[in-house]
């Protein structure tokens, strides 16, 4: 495939640049020709911050799966690979789905959800592993105009619930289990645990991928092979995709903020698939025929638009693996890298930093000759995995690009451009087209002058739309103004700060709101409160991060009891459950120190400045304590700090 939007030079990069923020309109409109549209737009952009409202395209009509699949093989694709899923367990074969096999997948599964019920708008949530079978019901969803809602494999029976009570969900898919290492994980019995806490749901899709024995409600739950089977054999497939307005709702996907509950982040068809395309394509400056693996979850916003969404509108081969890095032994990526040829490699630094833990063996005789490109994602990546992954994996000679994003961006924000702008260890560097970023100080003035290093340091907000900013968060759009457009006027504010020297180059330092990054996952210091507090002994909790060796950031929780606490080990244990049972394992605190109080302002403020230089063990200059209500608390919590 040839991509007509392909940025081939520093300076074309340049002229791209600012022509998207001196016409952004005939920019895109430029960029989204490029798409199959059963009906051209209107308007290409209809836009105001305070409201908030972003319209792309607006009154133009598609399919984003038409662009995924069908497109390809009308224009001679069919056979190259859409899919090429490696499983967890090696001597398992691995599978290819083409183009062809692909859309044939997916238009027998989105019979089988019209069978069931399903109708446009209506609301899936899709609970699996790592399995080609994820992809097709994602796929199968969009293709009749569902919103799909997945949710992370790892996530608890009460996080499941929350998901489908606030996005009033009536169907679900999932599998009896699922592979990952050395475990198999039960995913069946976590959806028939959920129901425990929400509404019941219409209709439960289950694949068979462990072959473990799950409960089966007659009339709820259905087998996902049955049911397919029953559709080939009629031969009668009515399997038109859905034709969408750019606008109408194309994937909810659940992220942590600062405040309360996960909040739905809304993405729309049209803007977010012209940017998931545009941004895979030259980000990763994309080649036909090559192998792009991506190691994120499906889970996440990083595997629904560069495992699936981007490389499948770009026509690419995407590798979408099963597994763990480290299992059945930590040489598995290399031996993936090795066996499918990958060319583009984008993982985490989180999973480089736990791989560098494991010394030079593991890659020692590895072939790495076919990979062009690495790529990082999810938190800022330290310079020493910057330099092991640079030398160790890229032999000293391939380019890597950092990738600055978010769930509520759709896809890539601020990045080098592989090999032809340049890479910089810890930098993103610079904007893609179309993203225009600016430095806030705390009262919401443009940051104008440099720190004594020469760089330009404040809060990372932007200034106008691109077409992949959420539109807003399922439900409650106040909410989505509250969190991203009120803090700053007229300004989407991401919640990272970062700095920014006089190139115009970007690097992000990290949250500077309530929000914590554990292994390049976000979770939010209230939500994890408010979960230790569900332990029946805890009165109040406090939770900061500090730095992680592997993690980035590691959990430090302060907790009150209402009881003299015996045994520390047992108690740490139990808070750790509960946890695991509100919100995932993900979320288990690393450290859980109990304290008599917490240092709180008059005002009843907890001040988790002290909490966190305190966990980060600087213990001897806590800062200014005279505003606290007891400042002896402070002592009692130093002593008592876990190492
Ligand atoms: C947060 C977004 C974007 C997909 C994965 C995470 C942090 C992300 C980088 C990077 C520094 C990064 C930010 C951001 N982050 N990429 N290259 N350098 N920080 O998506 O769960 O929505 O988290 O991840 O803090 O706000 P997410």
């Amino acid at each position: 495939m040839f991509y007509p939007y392909l940025i081939q030079s520093e300076d074309e990069y340049r002229r791209h640049y600012r022509q998207s923020v001196e016409d952004p309109e005939g920019f895109w409109s430029g960029v989204a020709s490029h798409f199959h549209w059963r009906k051209k737009w209107d308007q290409v952009l209809n836009w105001n911050f305070e409201e908030p409202r972003v319209e792309w395209f607006v009154n133009g009509k598609l399919n984003i799966t038409e662009n995924c699949l069908d497109r390809h093989i009308k224009e001679g694709n069919g056979d190259v690979p859409a899919l090429i899923w490696e499983p967890n367990d090696p001597k398992e074969p691995h599978r290819v789905l083409t183009y062809r096999d692909l859309l044939q997948q997916v238009n027998l599964f989105a019979e089988v959800l019209r069978i069931q019920g399903v109708r446009k708008g209506d609301r899936i949530c899709i609970y699996m592993g790592m399995i080609p079978e994820l992809a097709v019901a994602i796929l199968a969803a969009a293709r009749i105009g569902a919103v799909h809602s997945v949710i992370f494999g790892g996530f608890s029976a009460q996080s499941i619930a929350d998901r489908v009570d606030d996005a009033g969900a009536e169907y679900i898919v999932t599998c009896d289990g699922a592979h990952r290492g050395s475990k198999e994980i039960p995913l069946k019995p976590v959806i028939d645990e959920a129901f425990a806490h929400c509404r019941e749901v219409k209709k439960v899709i289950v694949f068979q991928r462990t072959g473990a024995e799950v409960f089966m409600k007659p009339g709820r739950d259905v087998w996902w092979h049955d049911e397919m089977r029953k559709v080939e054999y009629s031969g009668q497939m009515q399997v038109d995709a859905e034709e969408m307005d750019a606008e109408d709702m194309l994937f909810i996907l659940y992220t942590s903020g600062s405040t309360g509950k996960p909040k739905g982040v809304v993405h729309t068809c049209g803007g977010y698939m012209v940017w998931a395309a545009y941004t895979f394509v030259n980000v990763f400056q994309y080649q036909s025929g090559e192998i792009h693996f991506c190691t994120a979850d499906i889970g996440w916003i990083t595997g629904h638009s560069y495992i699936l969404y981007g490389p499948l509108c770009a026509g690419a081969s995407s590798l979408m693996y099963e597994g763990v890095p480290t299992w059945p032994d930590a040489g598995r990526l290399w031996d993936i890298v090795k066996k499918h040829k990958v060319n583009i490699l984008y993982t985490a630094p989180t999973a480089i930093r736990s791989l560098m833990s494991f010394g030079l063996e593991p890659i020692k005789d590895k072939d790495f000759s076919s990979l062009r490109m690495l790529g990082s994602v999810g938190e800022p990546i330290n310079e020493e995995a910057w330099r092991w992954f640079y030398e160790n994996i890229g032999q000293s000679n391939i380019p890597i690009v950092d990738t600055w994003w978010q769930t509520e961006t759709g896809g890539i924000m601020i990045s080098n451009l592989a090999g032809v702008t340049p890479h910089r260890p810890g930098w993103a560097t610079l904007p893609l087209p179309g993203v225009q970023p600016v430095l806030l100080d705390d009262h919401g003035r443009e940051v104008l002058s440099k720190d004594e290093d020469g760089l330009y340091k404040g809060n990372l907000c932007i200034k106008a739309p691109w077409p992949g900013i959420l539109r807003t968060t399922y439900g409650d759009h106040e909410r989505c103004r509250l969190n991203y457009f009120e803090r700053f006027a007229g300004m989407y504010f991401t919640g990272d700060g970062a700095m920014r020297d006089e190139h115009g180059n970007f690097r992000i330092t990290g949250r500077v709101d309530d929000v914590l990054n554990v292994s390049g996952h976000r979770i939010g210091t209230a939500e994890l409160e408010n979960a230790i507090n569900m332990h029946h002994a805890v009165v109040e909790s406090a939770v900061v991060g500090y730095p992680h060796d592997v993690k980035g950031q590691g959990i430090y929780a302060y907790v009150i009891c209402a009881d003299v606490v015996e045994d520390h080990h047992a108690r740490r244990q139990e808070i750790s459950v509960t946890v695991s049972k509100m919100i995932g394992s993900i979320a288990r605190p690393d450290k859980i120190q109990f304290v008599q109080g917490l240092p709180k302002t008059r005002s009843g403020k907890i001040m988790r400045r002290i909490l966190r230089k305190i966990a980060e063990g600087e213990t001897d200059n806590v800062g200014d304590t005279t505003t606290l209500l007891d400042p002896l608390i402070v002592e009692e919590i130093r002593l008592n700090r876990i190492f």
